[in-house]
């Protein structure tokens, strides 16, 4: 299973970036243990991370034909983005929606995602647990809708 792993803005920051609310961890950090996990699963992750609308765009066009599945953290992006929605309808690439906070927790302006209702699933609140069990997820998604 080739699964595209990606992150919006300021998910660079993590580990720096408000660590009451995200965590300690770095990206790096995550992104190598997903990595490792995700080999265990006989899935091959790749990663995009990027604080502008457009290369998330572009990366997701790209990924057309090459990516069997997206699981993808849009940070706040989720909740402005039309654009990133359309892109995800243009690829019809399945996905699911990954956030380490649990946004219904949050301010009102969390509790509306732009991507919701068009992935299979939406995880949140789990912290870097939550894209674990996303890859579990895409690679049984996978399996059963070659
Ligand atoms: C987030 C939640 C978003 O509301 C926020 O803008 C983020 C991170 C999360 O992972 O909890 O940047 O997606």
């Amino acid at each position: 299973t080739r699964i595209l792993l990606l992150n919006g803005p300021n998910l660079n920051m993590l580990g720096v970036r408000e660590p009451e609310v995200y965590g300690r961890q770095t990206l790096a950090e995550l992104v190598a243990q997903l990595d490792a996990f995700a080999q265990t699963q006989q899935a091959e992750l790749s990663h995009f991370q990027s604080n502008a609308e457009h290369a998330l765009i572009d990366r997701i066009h790209q990924s057309l034909g090459q990516v069997d599945f997206i699981i993808i953290n849009p940070g706040a992006f989720t909740h402005t983005s039309v654009a990133l929605r359309d892109a995800l309808l243009a690829v019809a690439i399945p996905c699911i929606e990954v956030h380490l906070s649990n946004v219904h927790a949050r301010e009102p302006f969390r509790q509306h995602s732009y991507l919701s209702d068009i992935a299979k699933g939406v995880i949140c609140g789990l912290g870097p647990q939550g894209y674990r069990f996303a890859i579990e997820a895409a690679v049984s998604y996978i399996a059963s809708n070659p």
